[in-house]
């Protein structure tokens, strides 16, 4: 049989092409290494593949597809796990699946594989994807059954003539893309022990911060970031620059516990310069631009809707209600932000809307004042009624 193979060039994806075909009797493996901006060299790693038994060996671009119709919408959902995590990885997820089906389905492969473990959160996501784009493709996941250390794996893959440059073996696990990096194990495993400075490659400590802030001010047209300081900037590009400017005031940093779908409490670093800030940028301009009720209610579908991402039921019905919800709310949220970056922060500081719904004249405390004073009067008698009557009968006796 035909498998088409996630592929990452790393040990456990590199030793998975042998052993699909020693132990379970995979006959052609094609590999598929996506660019999501993670900044490998694709051509090596395409080399390594074929070097390592893959039949054929497939690279691409999907940077792109991966800003706009993955990160996007989410940012446009202020989508934060446990109001902390903006989901860099777990919006990777859907993707990857979706060029896997694509790729199965274009070479007639019978399944597909991953190099994910049993314990965490992205085999659920690669799973679930799959089966909910092709659910006659079955899902092969060498990793999780293999039972082998660090040692072993790479031991076994040295059987197959593979060699694995000992550069300085990292403890640390770490998934990298244009969004963020998400950096857990080693010593991080202790919930005490503060993250060394060097696990950090996107953004400055903060000793190493300019002690002058830098504004940015960020357009946003129906919910979507389409400009920085005022210059129209493709999604890949404007997520680019804003890493940059962000990562070097420090900000983007989360050192959070979470919890895993599959139960487990674990320890996670993130950095996530741009997509943090975008996300702040963007909440704000809603508080200026929707009514209170939809705010409000939408706070709760952006909460529900964070959980479907990081739980990998991107691909759901319930998703896509969600989205259609959203997408109607976004039609108002155009404008711009005005964002201060100074020693680890990002603060708002100003924004501006056509579409504002804020109005000064009644705002204000000033003599511009237009808000009817004497119409509170009666609208607190009605307000507080339930409580007035409730109030005595409960007195009573
Ligand atoms: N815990 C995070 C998540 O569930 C990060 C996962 C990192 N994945 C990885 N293969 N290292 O999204
Ligand atoms: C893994 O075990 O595959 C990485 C962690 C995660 O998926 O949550």
């Amino acid at each position: 049989e035909r498998v088409v193979l996630a592929y990452s060039g790393g040990v456990d994806t590199t030793v998975c092409i042998p052993y699909l075909m020693n132990e379970w009797g995979v006959k052609e493996v094609i590999t598929l290494a996506a660019d999501l901006g993670q900044g490998d060299e694709l051509e090596p790693i395409r080399q390594k593949a074929l070097t390592a038994g893959a039949k054929e060996s497939l690279v691409g671009d999907a940077t792109e597809r991966f800003i706009q119709d993955y990160a996007f919408p989410s940012i446009q959902a202020n989508a934060l796990y446990e109001n902390r995590y903006p989901l860099s990885t777990a919006l990777a997820r859907p993707l990857i699946a979706r060029l896997l089906v694509e790729a199965a389905e274009k070479y007639g492969a019978d399944a597909v594989a991953h190099g994910c473990t049993g314990k965490g959160n992205d085999q659920v996501r690669f799973d679930v994807s799959i089966a909910a784009l092709n659910p006659h493709l079955k899902v092969l996941a060498p990793a999780r059954e293999w039972g082998m250390s660090r040692e072993e794996t790479i031991a076994y893959g040295e059987q197959f003539g593979l060699s694995f440059p000992v550069k300085k073996s990292s403890p640390y696990s770490i998934d990298r893309n244009l969004l963020g990096r998400s950096i857990e194990a080693g010593p991080l495993e202790n919930p005490w022990n503060e993250p060394l400075e060097e696990i950090y490659v996107m953004t400055n400590g903060i000793a190493a911060t300019p002690d002058e802030p830098t504004y940015v001010e960020i357009g946003f047209e129906q919910g979507l970031p389409v400009s920085l300081n005022g210059s129209s900037l493709a999604a890949v590009e404007l997520v680019s620059q804003l890493n940059a400017i962000a990562g070097e005031h420090g900000v983007g940093r989360i050192d959070m516990i979470e919890n895993r779908l599959v139960g487990i409490k674990s320890r996670e670093i993130y950095e996530a310069p741009a997509l943090l800030v975008l996300i702040l940028a963007h909440r704000d301009l809603e508080s200026l631009t929707l009514t209170a009720d939809v705010t409000h209610y939408k706070r709760g579908i952006e909460e529900s809707y964070s959980q479907m991402i990081y739980n990998g039921l991107w691909y759901s019905p319930l998703k896509a209600a969600l989205d259609a919800f959203i997408q109607k709310t976004q039609e108002r949220v155009s404008g711009t932000v005005r964002v201060k970056l100074f020693k680890g922060t990002a603060t708002i500081v100003g924004r501006k809307s056509d579409k504002a719904l804020y109005s000064e004249e009644l705002a204000t405390y000033s003599s511009d004042d237009q808000f009817d004073h004497k119409a509170a009067e009666g609208f607190i008698y009605v307000w507080g009624l339930p409580t007035r009557v409730w109030s005595e009968k409960n007195r009573q006796g």
